[in-house]
């Protein structure tokens, strides 16, 4: 029988800028995006409510904007807010309102929708921008350490379902990225910590000066020194990026995973306190964990080890759940920590496989795991102390 083959060669190409105060009315970034055909471009834009109580003035300087630029853009509806943090992802509702505001600003494929916020949200209208038209154009304004330097730069999106993260959702580029360091002034102690955790993971994985980096910087990073946060943000967001790009599977078609080293472990510790960990705080513990395992499996030597918590705690995260102790019993279904492990692996699918260490800046695939061992893991980083940033925090 015949058989045709079908070739669709893709190609995608998006900028990430780096700026400050992006809606000043002489920043050209954003009005420099819109490609005009007749006309100004329509703006629908979306807002998390946790960066509109810190930037109250937002509508207008956005209203501000648009009126300094009136070739580049036009505002097609009042400003939407959202719900900041994990709230929105865990409502399917808030998809179907952006749809419904997509239907009734008439936004097609040629006008933008802008999502401003953390990654939270930017990971949900990331959804709604996917799926409305099939697809209309996406301009991130990521707000948080983490989004700028990890979610909000590259290419997957999605909300959460049946207790799973991110088990909706789809890959979709985005039009750009416009990272305003100026919206970082604002983040509480957590989430400015939260996101260097991302950081320090894909410099253990690929890049041991930037670890060296990091460890040197730890304590100017803790006292939220802006300088080498801005640095910090920039590396991450190019090493992501040229994971993307470069690393052969920008939409995780394989059964590896490379960029989620640490996060088998994360995603089921966020469920498991339910959510009262965030997302980067969560992957710091499951770097610590999966670099305990890495040296109890013979696979990291003693001293990369030590110097990995150490980093951890010096910017002030605490390699400690308390909630964990419940959930080490493989026995237990949904509630083991061990869950986690085939979550991950069905979620992409194939083989499991998991990135550990082999040195900092060298990661190495592993199928099979001991789950003995990573108890013992667990009750190692159980002993160590609570960092005194955290102490005092919880004082
Ligand atoms: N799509 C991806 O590739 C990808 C990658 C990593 C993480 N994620 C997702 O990103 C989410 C975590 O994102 P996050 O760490 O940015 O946290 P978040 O989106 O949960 O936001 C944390 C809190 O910060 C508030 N906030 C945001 N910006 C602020 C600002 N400038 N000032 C003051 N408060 C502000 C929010 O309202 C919220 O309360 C998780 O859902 C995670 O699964 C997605
Ligand atoms: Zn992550």
């Amino acid at each position: 029988m015949p058989v045709i083959h079908q070739h669709v060669p893709v190609y995608f190409s998006y900028p990430v800028h780096f700026t400050e105060d992006l809606f000043a009315p002489d920043n050209p970034t954003l009005a420099g995006l819109a490609e005009q055909t007749e006309g100004p471009c329509k703006l629908l834009t979306v807002v998390d409510e946790g960066v509109l109580q810190h930037h109250p003035d937002l509508p207008q300087a956005l209203q501000a904007y648009a009126d300094a630029h009136p070739d580049a853009l036009r505002l097609a509806a009042p400003l939407i807010p959202v719900p900041g943090g994990e709230a929105v992802k865990n409502d399917p509702d808030w998809v179907e309102r952006i749809h419904r505001a997509v239907h009734e600003a008439g936004i097609c494929r040629h006008s933008y929708l802008l999502a401003v916020g953390g990654g939270a949200v930017l990971d949900m209208v990331g959804f709604a921008a996917a799926t409305a038209h099939r697809g209309v154009r996406l301009i991130r304004v990521p707000t948080t350490v983490l989004a700028q330097c990890d979610s909000g730069v590259g290419v997957k999106n999605g909300i959460n379902a049946f207790g799973k993260k991110n088990f909706v959702g789809t890959f979709a580029p985005p039009h750009a990225v416009l990272n305003d360091s100026r919206f970082l002034a604002s983040l509480d102690e957590r989430d400015w910590r939260a996101g260097i955790a991302e950081a320090i993971k894909v410099a253990l994985i690929k890049d041991a000066g930037f670890f060296d980096f990091i460890e040197e910087r730890a304590p100017a990073l803790a006292r939220r020194a802006m300088a080498p946060m801005q640095r910090l943000i920039q590396r991450c967001a190019a090493l992501h990026l040229d994971h993307i790009a470069a690393g052969g599977d920008a939409f995780e078609r394989g059964s590896s995973r490379p960029l989620d080293f640490g996060h088998w472990a994360a995603h089921k510790l966020e469920q498991l306190s339910d959510y009262r960990l965030r997302h980067g705080e969560a992957v710091a513990f499951g770097l610590a964990l999966d670099s305990t395992y890495s040296c109890l499996a013979g696979l990291l030597a003693e001293t990369y080890w030590e110097r990995i918590l150490a980093a951890l705690e010096a910017v002030g995260f605490a390699l400690h759940v308390p909630e964990l102790e419940a959930h080490l019993d493989a026995r237990l279904h949904r509630g083991s920590l061990f869950q986690g492990l085939r979550e991950f692996r069905e979620h992409l699918g194939g083989q499991l496989t998991l990135m550990l260490l082999a040195d900092i800046g060298h990661g190495i695939e592993v199928h099979r795991v001991d789950e003995d061992l990573y108890r013992h893991a667990v009750a190692l980083l159980a002993q160590r102390q609570l960092p005194p940033s955290i102490t005092k925090e919880l004082a």
